[in-house]
């Protein structure tokens, strides 16, 4: 039985409009700093308060405040609950968490708690318990809790958004989503991700990192706007990269020989939604490879696949082969790569989608829209973390996705 609601679903929510966005950031290392940048580039946001209990990230962040020509943030450093005296000021209207994944819910909920809009890194949650705390305190306090996947703002990612809504693809059946990225290096870093990002490789064995190939599927798939993933099979390789990389590159005398890794270097699983459609989604970040997500969509007329791009639609000039996706631009390309995404591009951040993320959620709350991606989404996306690990567990038995809507998935969304 799913939990009973607390307060009213806060799908189609709408933030109160305002003119400027002054903004709290709790999390200036190597991806807070990097969106500082962003959110500086963006008109209409005044950076009010910052905190890290790392001091020697502060000037960093304080020197990039200073030079966008705002004044310089208040500063919260003194220990790990310091965040929570951000999180009661009374100048921070959102509040942007970019720490390490077991910070993230408890930051978002004293964040909510205390009146202000939240947007999560990802992963959003890493249990089940904390998906739904987001969901529950989303709903009582009436604030916002974004998960913040830049993914759903990439180029390809919308332009193909806007083509499965346009119907180019047919009935949509079938997705493929990935986090393949060799971070062998990252997480073996004296640094940064390499103090904590390796610690679930010990623990957990399933997919760790599931949201920046997911969320753009899902946005293809409608979830939470008329479909749901109901449950996935998961099944992982055994755990071989990060061993072969230690003997390699890591002194004997290292700590890191006393470590044990259980996450297999592939994970795979596969979602079945409640109308019956599949997604196959993949992690691995521990193996030599090029960086891929997959980003696959197949319906009834037609297929696109990423890394490279490449399309197929029936009746396509050229036969049955894969061609180019520039020659559906003139058509397709969204509208908000053709407003700002030269602006976007020269900002680089990931490609422009980190500049186009935020500067469209900073449009969402100046006009008083609700937001693109909202709590349930960041329960949903996450979820595979847990299930992924149960089903593992289990010899790959049916893990069930939770209705974090509580039925109102199947209310189509304009
Ligand atoms: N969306 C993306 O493309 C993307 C890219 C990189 C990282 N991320 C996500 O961003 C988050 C941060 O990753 P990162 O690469 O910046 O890691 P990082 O280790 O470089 O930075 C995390 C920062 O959080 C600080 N911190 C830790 N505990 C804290 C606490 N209790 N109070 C205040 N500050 C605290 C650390 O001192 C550090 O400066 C992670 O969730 C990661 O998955 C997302």
């Amino acid at each position: 039985m799913e939990p009973q609601p607390i307060a009213d679903s806060v799908i189609g929510l709408k933030f109160e409009p305002r003119q400027t966005v002054r903004l709290g950031i709790i999390g200036v290392g190597a991806r807070g700093l990097s969106m500082l940048g962003e959110w500086l580039a963006v008109e209409n946001v005044q950076v009010t308060a910052i905190c890290d209990i790392d001091k020697n990230q502060i000037p960093r962040a304080q020197q990039r405040i200073e030079r966008a020509g705002q004044k310089p943030a208040a500063v919260y450093d003194k220990n790990e609950r310091d965040f929570e005296n951000l999180c009661k000021r009374d100048d921070v209207d959102f509040i942007y968490i970019a720490t390490p994944w077991d910070w993230h819910v408890p930051m978002a909920v004293a964040g909510m708690t205390n009146g202000k809009h939240v947007g999560v890194e990802v992963p959003a949650a890493v249990t089940l318990k904390e998906c739904w705390e987001l969901v529950d305190t989303s709903e009582k306090t009436r604030r916002h809790c974004m998960i913040m996947e830049n993914c759903c703002y990439g180029y390809n990612e919308m332009m193909v958004l806007n083509m499965v809504k346009a119907g180019l693809f047919g009935e949509v059946l079938h997705g493929g989503a990935a986090y393949d990225h060799d971070l062998r290096g990252i997480v073996n870093e004296n640094r940064s991700e390499g103090l904590w990002r390796r610690l679930p490789h010990t623990k957990k064995d399933g997919n760790l990192y599931p949201t920046h190939g997911l969320g753009p599927v899902a946005q293809y798939m409608n979830i939470h706007r008329g479909d749901r993933f109901e449950y996935l099979v998961s099944m992982s390789t055994p755990s071989v990269g990060l061993y072969e990389y230690r003997e390699k590159r890591i002194p004997k005398d290292d700590p890191r020989w006393k470590e044990k890794y259980v996450c297999g270097d592939v994970n795979t699983s596969l979602i079945k939604t409640a109308k019956g459609r599949t997604i196959m989604l993949q992690h691995n970040v521990t193996t030599p490879r090029p960086y891929d997500r997959i980003n696959l969509i197949q319906g009834s007329k037609g297929i696109f696949q990423d890394y490279p791009a490449r399309i197929y639609i029936e009746g396509q000039e050229g036969g049955e082969r894969f061609a180019n996706l520039d020659q559906y631009k003139a058509q397709y390309e969204p509208a908000i790569w053709k407003n700002v995404g030269e602006l976007a591009r020269q900002r680089g951040g990931h490609g422009g989608m980190d500049f186009i993320m935020v500067y469209r959620l900073i449009q969402c709350m100046r006009e008083g829209l609700a937001p693109d991606l909202d709590v349930y989404d960041a329960a949903a996306w996450s979820a595979p973390t847990p299930l992924s690990e149960t089903s593992v567990a289990q010899g790959s038995a049916p893990a069930k996705f939770p209705d974090f809507t509580r039925g109102r998935w199947k209310e189509t969304r304009s």
